[in-house]
């Protein structure tokens, strides 16, 4: 297929578009670059250098013609929403109703999106699915949630077909070391492990060591980016051949605490990393995994690098290059 990737320069794009040019894809990139890296383009895919708030430079992209197209450009620091909500309405919504739109006009009417367990807030039960409540407790989440509902609209009022795809804690990097530009502004907590690994930060905090867990750590549910970007080409293969929309979690079902991916990078570094123990942060929910039965049964998605150590070992390798 000839596929547009939005946001294609960034840390989860770059794998996926990675993924897309092994599956014989045809893909041009179109990135803004405000925190997508010129070095996690391919030479393979073409470029586009436009923002999507510029409904000209968006709509021209569209204008050469694409079977489908990716879109992964959004602002995605949830704290930050908190403070800066004008800053993510203008890029997470104003920005994908210009895509949607351009994308409509160019009778481009293929969709995978990137959303987010946000949508979800804390979990009323665990693991969560997809029919889980969604009471997004960050505004970022809220901006996921409303680009899934214009989406549904679209779908039924111009037949854009869709596939969200509701990540979990992206992780990790590419387990063949091409694709290494490091994520930036990341809120996670394996790069702020990785940052006291190679000295650049002393420290950091373990915010809450009282929870109802198994060493009273917070649980996330850690997906490799790898395993992510493959289930991209999947759902592209999905609506291509059933035409019909999708909203899918992609979970592991396996929660890691913050002291397990912790050890695990001490051993796997031979590092350090000096952790000192804090207050629970508010907010921050004791658990939070999530069941990908869906992702399975409609696009035969498994996690195949999502284990803790190659999760740990991918992003230090990164890190060292
Ligand atoms: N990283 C995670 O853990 C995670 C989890 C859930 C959902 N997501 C979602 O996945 C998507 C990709 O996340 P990421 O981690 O790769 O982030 P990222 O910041 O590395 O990638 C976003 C890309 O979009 C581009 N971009 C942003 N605003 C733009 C604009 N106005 N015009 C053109 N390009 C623009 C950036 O330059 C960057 O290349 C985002 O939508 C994010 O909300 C990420």
């Amino acid at each position: 297929m000839k596929v547009l990737v939005i946001g294609g320069a960034g840390y989860i794009g770059s794998h996926v578009v990675k993924e897309l040019l092994k599956n014989n894809h045809k893909v041009t990139v179109f990135d803004n670059l405000s925190t997508g890296l010129r070095m996690n383009l391919f030479p393979q895919n073409d470029f586009i250098h436009g923002d999507i708030l510029i409904p000209s430079e968006i709509e021209a992209a569209f204008s050469r013609g694409f079977d489908a197209f990716i879109h992964l450009a959004a602002f995605k620091a949830a704290g930050e929403s908190m403070i800066k909500p004008e800053k993510y309405s203008v890029n997470n919504i104003t920005g994908t109703l210009n895509i949607m739109n351009a994308a409509v006009k160019f009778n481009c009417l293929k969709m995978v999106f990137s959303s987010s367990a946000a949508v979800f807030g804390s979990p009323q039960y665990l693991p969560m699915d997809e029919n889980h409540p969604k009471n997004p407790e960050n505004y970022y989440g809220f901006t996921k949630l409303e680009i899934e509902r214009f989406m549904a609209w679209y779908d039924q009022l111009k037949g854009m077909k869709f596939a969200v795809l509701r990540y979990f804690n992206a992780a990790g990097y590419d387990p063949e070391g091409i694709v290494h530009g490091l994520e930036q502004n990341t809120e996670n907590l394996l790069p702020r492990v990785m940052e006291v690994a190679i000295g650049r930060k002393s420290g950091l905090k373990i915010f809450g060591t009282d929870y109802d867990t198994r060493d009273g750590t917070c649980i996330r549910d850690y997906v490799h980016v790898t395993d992510l970007a493959s289930a991209h080409v999947l759902a592209l293969k999905y609506l291509e051949e059933n035409n019909k929309s999708l909203t899918v979690n992609l979970g592991t079902e396996n929660g890691t605490t913050v002291s397990e991916l912790i050890e695990a990078a001490r051993r796997i570094t031979g590092k350090e990393i000096k952790a000192d123990n804090d207050e629970r942060r508010p907010g921050d929910p004791a658990c939070l995994y999530a069941t990908s039965k869906y992702a399975k049964e409609l696009l035969g998605w498994e996690p195949k690098y999502s284990d803790i150590d190659t999760l740990v070992k991918t992003t230090w390798d990164a890190y060292n290059r």
